[in-house]
């Protein structure tokens, strides 16, 4: 039977394929025990699609997206495609489906589970109870300002060139989306850019504050330096609540972020577009952490991250909220049972039992079967 949930799943290279097995067992699970069904396509992305088509991203895999509800994304790259041509690089195919779907909004929450308040590098104090959701512009700035590019410039030197750039409205939509988070969380935003020493920076102070006080003066805004909220981010990040900043301080900021959650091996992250006239929203689900090459396809990737993907999935794309927070509790149940995968096994690790990529997968079902 149909489900009129269109589903497109790209798993992609180095461990992606590995955890979005992990995944297709949930799925697999919400369909039998809860009657959350998807109709899902299967496509190629990053070095998989280079090898078969010579492109990162078919034209055919771009069409899928575009017509699916929701994309569920693994990684991509890795030292295979290392030579690979610049603009066919296995992130290009990442990129292409970003800026092709007008992905423009990056959530990135970051939240410490009570469980591993130990892996993480800092104190436990200062990240137990740590929950932060970092909004990253993601279709504009330096990743995709022209001109680019490199040459030999007039004095015989080689010299390679990359632009950062932004509109206003690209600027306001992309802190509408996280103003209106913040009214459903703490109700505080922080926006980050560098206005001291660039252009866009003071535009994107200007844009945020002019928009603050049109529409959204109930919550509270403040301003930051991205150098400084890197600092502030280690010294006391749970100041925080929403953070909003561009495309390129936005990929640092949120790699910062997860390591003070223990491992970049837990963090899941949605992509959106715009609401259409029918209030749906492309969308793109994908894990923080890359395709980790170095230990792809030995079954010890954490599963968790992607898993936490599906779920955001769940709660953003098909408004299903109750499944979403019973993936969420399952994730969360499995940690404090001390399944841990190596990514994990840091700090105090009394109690723990270490487990590989399929075990985790598998002790999340099982908790979802004791759950239901
Ligand atoms: C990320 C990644 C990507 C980025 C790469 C794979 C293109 O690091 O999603 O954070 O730089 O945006
Ligand atoms: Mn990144």
């Amino acid at each position: 039977m149909a489900s009129n949930r269109n589903l497109l799943v790209l798993p992609g290279d180095g461990i992606g394929p590995e955890v979005m097995n992990e995944v297709r067992k949930i799925i697999a699970w919400m369909g039998k025990k809860r009657a959350v069904g998807f109709d899902i396509k299967e496509d190629l992305v990053g070095g998989a699609a280079l090898d078969k088509h010579g492109v990162p991203l078919s034209d055919d895999a771009m069409k899928t997206a575009l017509e699916a509800d929701a994309v569920l994304f693994g990684s991509v790259g890795g030292p295979k495609w290392d030579t690979a041509d610049f603009s066919k690089k296995p992130e290009r195919g990442l990129l292409r489906l970003r800026k092709e779907m007008d992905l423009f909004a990056n959530l990135r929450p970051a939240k410490v589970f009570d469980a591993l308040v130990d892996a993480s590098s800092l104190k436990p104090e200062i990240v137990k109870g740590l929950d932060i959701m970092i909004i990253r512009e993601l279709t504009s700035g330096v990743y995709f300002g022209e001109p680019r590019g490199r040459h030999t410039n007039a004095k015989g030197e080689v010299e390679a060139f990359d632009t950062q750039r932004y509109t206003a409205p690209e600027i306001r939509r992309v802190c509408a989306v996280a103003f209106e988070l913040a009214r459903k969380r703490k109700n505080k935003v922080l926006s980050a850019e560098k206005a001291n020493v660039m252009y866009t920076g003071v535009l994107w102070r200007e844009e945020a504050t002019k928009l603050h006080k049109e529409s959204y003066s109930d919550v509270a805004l403040s301003h930051m330096y991205a150098d400084a909220l890197a600092m502030q981010l280690l010294r006391a990040p749970k100041e925080f609540d929403v953070i909003v900043t561009d495309n390129l301080f936005g990929d640092i900021l949120s790699d910062e972020a997860s390591m003070l959650t223990g491992s970049l091996g837990l963090l899941p992250s949605a992509s959106l577009g715009a609401p259409d006239a029918t209030g749906r929203r492309k969308a793109l689900y994908e894990p923080i952490h890359g395709s980790a090459p170095d230990i792809a396809g030995k079954g010890l990737a954490n599963p968790i991250a992607q898993t936490l993907s599906y779920a955001m999935m769940l709660r953003y794309s098909f408004d299903l909220g109750k499944d979403a927070d019973m993936v969420e509790l399952a994730v969360e149940n499995v940690l404090k049972a001390g399944y841990r995968t190596g990514d994990l096994l840091v700090g105090n690790t009394d109690g723990t039992k270490k487990v590989g990529t399929q075990e985790m997968g598998d002790a999340i079902v099982k908790e979802l079967d004791r759950l239901v």
